[in-house]
């Protein structure tokens, strides 16, 4: 009986964390934004009611705004941009870069990222998790392919002095991204201050410093 029961068990827990996003179980479940139910994804629309555009997205051929900060832009296109991708565990993204602009160190919880290099020279790089935190980095050139594995901190940086667009597949319709600045020191609220100032071992007056920039 209780083998059974750990069978059932590992049979039924087994998919779920071995695989990405879970697989779907029919053609298509266009998203349907617009209801109030919550499951682990997005309900599904009413097939009758679907229609081709819920399959598409269009623009990706425009270059984002990359006068901010950072000289980047990343234009994501996920179940929120593209209803048709619910349940299909895959996104798309693009990221422009200015001359010297960064994609600043990120993670995605949910998903493998493959990047190609369409347009100039990236510096690529993750880090791999504790203890060794061991910095993987490449210089890209266009047409390179590089990915970053799941949940590992990664970055890039145009090197050279043009324009840079590189274009990212992601293994699951819903990514998520956890900017490593911004949620360390842009929080709603605030980490306290000591926190910080332990884990970065830096004076208090650089984490109120660098809290007030995000
Ligand atoms: C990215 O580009 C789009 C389109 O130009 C713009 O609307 C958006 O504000 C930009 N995002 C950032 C963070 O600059
Ligand atoms: C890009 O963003 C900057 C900063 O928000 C803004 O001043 C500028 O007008 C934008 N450029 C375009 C082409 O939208």
């Amino acid at each position: 009986m209780s083998r059974f029961l750990i069978f059932g068990f590992l049979l039924a827990t087994c998919p779920l964390a071995l695989a990405s996003d879970p697989g779907p179980l029919q053609d298509y479940c266009v998203a349907d934004s617009n209801s109030p139910v919550f499951v682990n994804g997005v309900v599904c629309k009413d097939a009758k009611l679907v229609k081709a555009d819920d399959f598409l997205f269009r623009g990706f051929h425009l270059m984002g705004n990359t006068t901010n900060d950072m000289g980047s832009n990343v234009t994501a296109v996920n179940v929120a941009e593209l209803p048709g991708l619910n349940t299909l565990g895959i996104s798309l993204a693009r990221i422009d870069f200015a001359p010297r602009g960064i994609n600043p160190p990120h993670t995605h919880p949910r998903a493998t990222e493959i990047l190609i290099v369409i347009e100039g020279r990236l510096l690529a790089g993750f880090v791999t998790s504790n203890p060794e935190n061991r910095l993987i980095t490449k210089v890209l050139v266009k047409g390179d392919v590089f990915v970053f594995p799941q949940g590992l901190i990664h970055f890039q940086k145009n090197l050279g002095k043009g324009h840079a667009i590189a274009i990212a597949g992601l293994s699951s319709q819903n990514p998520g991204v956890i900017t490593i600045a911004n949620a360390m020191f842009g929080s709603n609220p605030d980490i306290v201050g000591d926190v910080l100032e332990k884990a970065f071992q830096v004076d208090i007056k650089v984490v109120h410093q660098i809290q007030s920039k995000f």
